[in-house]
């Protein structure tokens, strides 16, 4: 059901998408098939230049001659286009449930417009997780004990049986936020010890994100923008 979801919104994604641009390519199944159009929209002339979140998306947009670019070659992002786990009423949000966090947080850091694509399962009146944290191997245990004295559960990321390595070659930690109250001060805490590189709290937050409802597009803005939602 949130395939064919995924991609009515890559289709109403791209319409966001103007020749000239250069564009964040998230990470993920939601912004796989909005890679997929975009594709298309190159092969039929459009002209981008991305810049990948991940060595999966590098792979697919390479796959699909998209130009590419890298984080050196350029001095700001038009927008970012990407995927999320979840998104609270006031448009807060959790990612990394593909392990990318780290560069996608950058890469919207420096993106002057964020632009979500979320089904409606992503939709939470409170983000309850789980929150992906990328630590540095050595401080496993360090970051561990911090958190089973703060009497929260935590998983090892794990793929095949072996830890789940990012792409800059670090390990994810997956925190359950039941216990949580104030996910941005608990983010904030976890970022702060040393061995954390990044959590999938993202405190920049997005300016419009589109979701589906009974097959119909919705632009949702942020709250503090004044043009208000609408179908598109
Ligand atoms: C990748 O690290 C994540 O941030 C994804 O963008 C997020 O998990 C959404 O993934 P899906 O589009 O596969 O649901």
């Amino acid at each position: 059901m949130y395939e064919q979801e995924k991609t009515i919104l890559a289709k109403a994604a791209i319409k966001h998408v103007r020749n000239g641009m250069i564009l964040g390519l998230g990470t993920g199944s939601t912004t796989r098939s909005f890679i997929d159009v975009l594709g298309k929209w190159v092969e039929e002339g459009g002209q981008v230049q991305g810049v990948a979140t991940s060595d999966e998306t590098v792979e697919q947009a390479n796959r699909l001659n998209i130009p590419l670019l890298s984080l050196e070659e350029v001095t700001h992002i038009d927008l970012i286009v990407d995927g999320i786990d979840q998104i609270d009423p006031h448009f807060r949000v959790l990612k990394g449930g593909g392990g990318a966090l780290f560069r996608e947080k950058v890469v919207a850091l420096m993106s002057r417009k964020i632009l979500y694509l979320a089904d409606a399962s992503k939709f939470v009146h409170h983000l309850n997780g789980p929150l992906p944290v990328e630590i540095d191997a050595f401080a496993r245990p360090y970051v561990e004990r911090f958190l089973q004295d703060k009497h929260v559960d935590v998983t090892l990321r794990e793929q095949g049986g072996k830890p789940f390595v990012t792409d800059g070659g670090h390990l994810i930690l997956d925190v359950d936020l039941k216990q949580v109250q104030d996910v941005q001060h608990f983010a904030k805490e976890l970022k702060s010890l040393t061995g954390v590189l990044e959590t999938g709290y993202f405190e920049r937050q997005p300016d419009h994100v589109l979701t589906v409802e009974q097959g119909q597009v919705r632009q949702l803005a942020h709250p503090d923008l004044r043009d208000g939602g609408g179908l598109v």
